[in-house]
């Protein structure tokens, strides 16, 4: 099976680069820009990419993560994207500055249609860029194949080694153009062909699951949600009856989802279920806490009690089953990576945990399990439930979460989500609710004065929560949003609408 490697510099969006490579149907993974080449040889692969990287090439005194300079002797086309291109030149005699103003966001960009890398491509191509340093001067041998009014080198090409680099991102969805450009790369430089499927994926996951566990019991953590879902069907397949499914109602869920949780379960699957009501547990420890990752920290740490408890119920069950997708690992910080906020299931876990992880889909994104979960037969109503955090509502009320502000946003969230289902937006939306700031603000109702809440409407669309852009909903539908909340939900008297992406904003607020 022919494979391109992402080198990995510990950029945001390295993964997503192997994932676009997966969705052209050729494998590919992560590889630590440190691997030694002779790893790297062994995997006979058909190209190199270059990811991007929090670091800055030039640094005096921060980290420069670099590469032997055997790698750009092995023979095969390399692509170098944002940092990568900036070491690919710096490496190759050319020299890397500091832009005199930054780029974030789309950019138009001129490119050179002479180039293979843009074959087919519009002259000109709205561009995701998001960086500070840029390439001043190029290295002999390359030329200039993509500019921008303030950027005049966004692109560069070796034509004999096809060595290629470019400033932008063409793996995240804000790069129209950007499959195109990494098909031009995969077919017809590196010569590829499409070989590998989501069904390799069920195939590797199971063996490789049977292989841990031998004959051991699992215990899976289901909240409902695709990936839990997903994640859980994928074990069932390698240990059937072994496997015991636990749904933890921390009392952070939106209303009514406990009951919609168990019901929808029972009529999809025949695997063991245990609900757990826990919510007076993991108010107790919330108490008072206001700081986002230490609430996060405590709710990853009691999901992980009680799945111990559970555990040394059953005999044998030594393994805990997470639906921990890539986004989860990536926000959560990894080795290179900066941390963005601690995931409940990844960065929150206690260090003393006494199961054993099995996390089938920890290197794939959300699409990726959607389709999966096709594939392996789930009802449309699970593949398709917008995603929901694991700790809840309790990252979407800011500060304290107390049992009236639970409350006030659960009513607050139900209207939204109903809004958006009558207005046929559901499917349309990766992620609509409410949110619960910690301010008051003055309104009058009724002739009298009030002191209350606003409610902040956060609806987003998105591939992969990677990256995100705010929803333009009708204004018919905010408006009824916002009248149905301030007249319904008790403690409310303004309501809010979040227009911002991300970067730089997240989808939620903690
Ligand atoms: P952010 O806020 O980082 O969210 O843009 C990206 C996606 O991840 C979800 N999210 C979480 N999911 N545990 C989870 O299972 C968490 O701790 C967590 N934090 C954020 C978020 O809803 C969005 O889909």
């Amino acid at each position: 099976m022919d494979n391109v490697l992402v080198i990995d510099f510990g950029g945001q969006y390295s993964q997503l680069i192997a994932r676009r490579v997966r969705e052209l149907r050729v494998f590919s993974e992560l590889i630590p820009y440190d691997t030694d080449i002779g790893i790297i040889k062994a995997k006979k692969p058909k190209g190199l990419i270059f990811s991007g990287s929090p670091y800055s090439i030039n640094s005096k005194n921060g980290k420069v993560p670099s590469v032997d300079k055997k790698f750009f002797s092995l023979g095969i086309p390399v692509l170098g994207i944002c940092y990568g291109m900036q070491l690919m030149a710096k490496l190759s005699g050319g020299e890397v500055g500091r832009s005199g103003s930054n780029e974030y966001g789309k950019t138009r960009v001129k490119l050179d249609l002479d180039s293979p890398l843009f074959e087919d491509l519009k002259p000109a191509e709205t561009c995701w860029m998001s960086h500070k340093d840029c390439v001043e001067k190029i290295p002999s041998g390359f030329k200039i194949i993509a500019s921008t009014p303030n950027l005049p080198i966004a692109g560069i090409e070796e034509p004999a080694k096809k060595f290629f680099g470019i400033q932008f991102h063409p793996e995240v969805v804000h790069t129209p153009a950007g499959m195109d450009i990494l098909r031009n790369f995969l077919f017809d430089i590196c010569g590829c062909a499409p070989t590998w499927t989501m069904v390799s994926i069920i195939e590797s996951e199971t063996k490789k699951t049977r292989e841990t566990v031998g004959e051991g019991r699992v215990i899976c953590g289901l909240s409902g949600g695709v990936d839990s879902s997903v994640a859980a069907l994928l074990v069932h397949r390698a240990v059937g009856d072994r496997l015991t499914c636990i749904f933890v109602d921390h009392g952070l869920l939106r209303k009514d989802e406990a009951r919609q949780v168990v019901e929808t379960f029972q009529k999809n699957f025949k695997i063991n279920l245990i609900h757990i009501n826990a919510a007076d547990r993991f108010l107790k420890r919330l108490k008072g806490i206001e700081d986002p990752e230490i609430k996060r920290k405590i709710i990853g740490e009691e999901f992980i009690r009680i799945f111990e408890e559970e555990a040394q119920k059953i005999e044998d069950a030594d393994y805990l089953v997470q639906g921990t997708l890539y986004s989860d690992v990536i926000e959560s910080g990894t080795r290179d990576a900066a941390k963005i906020k601690s995931h409940h299931n990844v960065g929150g876990l206690p260090e003393d945990m006494k199961l054993e992880l099995i996390e089938p889909l920890r290197l794939l994104f959300k699409d990726e399990i959607r389709k999966l979960g096709i594939e392996l037969g789930l009802s449309d109503e699970i593949v398709w439930r917008q995603p929901f955090p694991g700790p809840g509502l309790a990252i979407r009320i800011i500060g304290e979460v107390t049992w009236e502000k639970i409350k006030i946003l659960q009513n607050a969230d139900e209207i939204v989500l109903e809004e958006i289902k009558r207005a046929g937006l559901y499917r349309k939306i990766w992620q609509s609710f409410a949110i619960l700031p910690s301010i008051k603000s003055v309104g009058v109702m009724g002739d009298e004065r009030t002191y209350a809440y606003p409610i902040v409407i956060r609806a987003v669309s998105s591939l992969d929560a990677m990256t995100a852009d705010w929803v333009r909903l009708p204004y018919e539908v905010l408006g009824k949003m916002s009248s149905r909340i301030i007249n319904e939900v008790d403690g409310v008297n303004r309501v809010v609408y979040d227009i911002s992406s991300k970067p730089p904003s997240t989808i939620e607020w903690e």
